[in-house]
């Protein structure tokens, strides 16, 4: 898919940029196409363009779960399957459209000055409709709005898989210090982005207790960065993988 080609030179370009971070690495390219037609429909939220998945029976109407998608964002069809997939669980699920995907102008147009007020507008605009509280469900790129989201308290709880760009340790001793929101990441044996030793350092912020609103890493051996949201669903290793984190993900948001 001629999408990715370009992402590769662009990949490269934002991690040298994040030295400091969790890079968006080459790995983050790697995209296998879910099969299938999405059954959600796309609506303008207070000016934010937004895939919405209404669930089949909501557990509970007054939340609304925000998936914040990795850097291909809504071309990519697998994320609005998944938000189907969460809908199909109860959850009332939106995708804020936090790109205007434009190769040329992606660098210097998201970064969190660009791309947080998407997601607190596309909030606002959800209270206005009713919804009173909200999740955050991120992959990748969205993994870190997942943790400004929970960092700042505006959302009842957050799960995150293979996230990029986070400050480590810095991004989880914030969260430590300002939250009361329960997180969970789903992590890989292979993310170079988020590899084992950094999963490790997390842990040793919030694990056992230490966190008290409540933490739970999730670890699928045999599959690298991209796996819960890009997955090759031939390969039965990278299938089982992504079921798994979405189930985690399901348990963890129903849980809170
Ligand atoms: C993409 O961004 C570049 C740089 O800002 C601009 O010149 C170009 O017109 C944009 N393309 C589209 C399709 O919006
Ligand atoms: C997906 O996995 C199958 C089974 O392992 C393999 O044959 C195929 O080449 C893989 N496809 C991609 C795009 O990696
Ligand atoms: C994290 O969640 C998974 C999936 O729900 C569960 O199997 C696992 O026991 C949990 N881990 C901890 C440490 O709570």
């Amino acid at each position: 898919m001629n999408l990715f080609a370009p992402l590769t030179f662009l990949a490269v370009l934002v991690s040298s940029a994040a030295a400091a971070f969790i890079p968006l690495t080459a790995a983050c390219i790697k995209g296998v196409t879910f099969e299938g037609t999405p059954k959600g429909v796309m609506k303008t939220i207070n000016g934010v363009n937004t895939y919405v998945a209404k669930a089949h029976r909501p557990s509970d109407p007054r939340r609304a779960l925000l998936f914040l998608t990795d850097i291909f964002g809504l071309p990519l069809v697998n994320s609005k399957l998944m938000a189907d997939d969460f809908a199909a669980n109860g959850f009332d699920t939106f995708i804020p459209d936090y790109f205007k995907f434009n190769m040329t102008a992606w660098l210097p147009n998201h970064g969190e000055t660009q791309t947080f007020p998407v997601l607190l507008a596309t909030i606002e605009g959800l209270k206005k409709e009713g919804f009173k509280e909200f999740a955050a469900t991120g992959y990748c790129f969205g993994g870190l709005y997942t943790t400004r989201l929970s960092q700042q308290n505006l959302v009842k709880v957050g799960t995150m898989a293979h996230p990029s760009l986070l400050t480590i340790p810095d991004d989880f001793t914030t969260l430590l210090a300002n939250s009361h929101v329960p997180i969970q990441i789903n992590s890989a044996e292979l993310d170079v982005a988020f590899p084992p030793a950094t999963q490790a350092i997390v842990d040793g912020i919030l694990a056992d207790g230490k966190y008290e609103p409540g933490y739970n890493r999730t670890f699928f051996p045999g599959v690298a960065h991209g796996f819960a949201v890009r997955a090759n669903l031939s390969d039965p290793v990278a299938k089982a993988a992504k079921e798994g984190a979405f189930f985690a993900a399901v348990e963890w948001l129903r849980a809170h």
